[in-house]
């Protein structure tokens, strides 16, 4: 690989779990030949901000620090967008990359895409092709909009990749793995040593439900926020420990929406290696996130998925993710009765996304040195 300016963008908890995996490969790729180096320049756009939804995630996983701070906050998807946007031409005319890098399905991620785009930039987006087919979801905007921007799609699964083509995406689109895999691999083993950490929460291994809620379609709603949390309050009463590390977001709604949460155990957002330990340990994991839905499953932890749809049907095929909604009678049966007993195969790729990406880098900007069609051009 000839030398190549990358910049990423990321604001949000899930990116920098995601961008963690790819940083790390960088790394390993700069100190392994360093004649042909990949410099990577971070932006945080400050979509996340909190200690426990941001830095504490920089410290843990060693992504490097980011050079530009955005600080654009909360706010309407109008202004988190429009900020980002607008904001992200300092950092893209100062260092005119080669490719910009976005993670995921969040409004970073859809302001960060336009805003190459508009600038002639190629963009690359890890995390290609998932679709709910649910258009009411942010997310589902803002992953088809950005999908439909960009040079290089990397596809977690063979359902992204069919995802694309039936949109008619089939240039630079390439079948990687999920990086969300390559982090819970190398973090898995640290995660076992915080024996400590089930203590201090009065859990023991095997016997509790680990709880988190935090997408719009929940929070924003008082009949379904009403309705989970009634589910797992009434596990709690049940013996059936709950414990939930809560999003700031659903902290607010719940105090919006005067919902009283007493038995549950409301503990604040972890750290990645604490949340796999928890995660690892639970008896049940009962969601509405698409990180922890794979998670359970690599895991080998029955999920229960807290939603209307996935975009990880693989996980439900494979028997070890039901889908129940919001509805508090599903919550509660399939939390205590789902025990799913088929044999796991391997899903979302081999744990080397990160490395695998950077394969498919090299190769594009190769294709693009020798004056052939770059793929997504046409
Ligand atoms: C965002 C993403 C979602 C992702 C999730 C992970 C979009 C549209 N949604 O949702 O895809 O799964 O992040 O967490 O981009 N807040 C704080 N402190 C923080 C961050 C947020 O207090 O550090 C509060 C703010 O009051 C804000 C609310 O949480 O209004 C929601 O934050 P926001 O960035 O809008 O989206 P998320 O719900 O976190």
């Amino acid at each position: 690989m000839n030398s190549i300016k990358l910049l990423t963008i990321l604001g949000a908890r899930p990116q920098f779990i995601k961008a963690a995996a790819v940083s790390r490969a960088i790394v390993a790729h700069n100190d392994a030949q360093a004649a042909e180096r990949v410099d990577e320049v971070l932006v945080h756009t400050g979509q996340h901000y909190d200690y426990e939804m941001s830095e504490v995630f920089f410290r843990e996983l060693g992504l490097p620090d980011p050079s530009y701070h955005l600080e654009v906050g909360s706010g309407s998807h109008g202004y988190q967008t429009g900020q980002i946007l607008e904001r992200l031409e300092t950092p893209m005319t100062e260092r005119k990359p080669d490719l910009v890098l976005v993670y995921g399905d969040t409004n970073t991620t859809l302001a960060g895409a336009l805003a190459a785009a508009k600038l002639h930039v190629p963009v690359a987006h890890v995390e290609a092709g998932l679709r709910s087919f649910n258009r009411r979801m942010p997310e589902e905007i803002n992953r088809v909009l950005t999908d439909h921007l960009c040079t290089l799609l990397f596809c977690p699964s063979e359902r992204s990749v069919q995802n694309l083509a039936r949109e008619g995406i089939r240039a630079g689109v390439r079948m990687v793995g999920d990086v969300m895999y390559d982090v819970c691999l190398w973090h898995l083993s640290r995660s076992k040593s915080l024996n400590g950490l089930l203590k201090d929460l009065e859990l023991q291994p095997g016997k509790y439900a680990l709880a988190t809620v935090h997408r719009a379609e929940n929070t924003d709603t008082k009949e379904r926020l009403q309705s989970i949390f009634a589910a797992l309050e009434s596990l709690a009463g049940r013996g059936l420990k709950v414990v939930i590390p809560l999003h700031p977001r659903t902290r607010k709604m719940l105090q919006v929406f005067h919902i009283p949460v007493e038995k549950v155990k409301v503990i604040q957002p972890l750290g990645y290696e604490s949340m796999l330990c928890l995660g690892s340990n639970a008896q049940v994991i009962l969601t509405d996130s698409g990180g922890l839905q794979k998670e359970a499953y690599w895991l080998g932890v029955p999920c229960v998925t807290l939603r209307e749809e996935t975009e990880w049907v693989e996980t439900v095929e494979a028997g070890w993710n039901l889908i129940v909604g919001s509805d508090s009678d599903r919550i509660i049966e399939s939390a205590m009765g789902f025990r799913p007993v088929t044999p796991r195969a391997s899903l979302y790729g081999d744990g080397d996304a990160a490395r695998h990406i950077l394969s498919c880098i090299a190769q594009w900007q190769a294709q693009a040195a020798n004056g052939e069609k770059i793929p997504g051009s046409d």
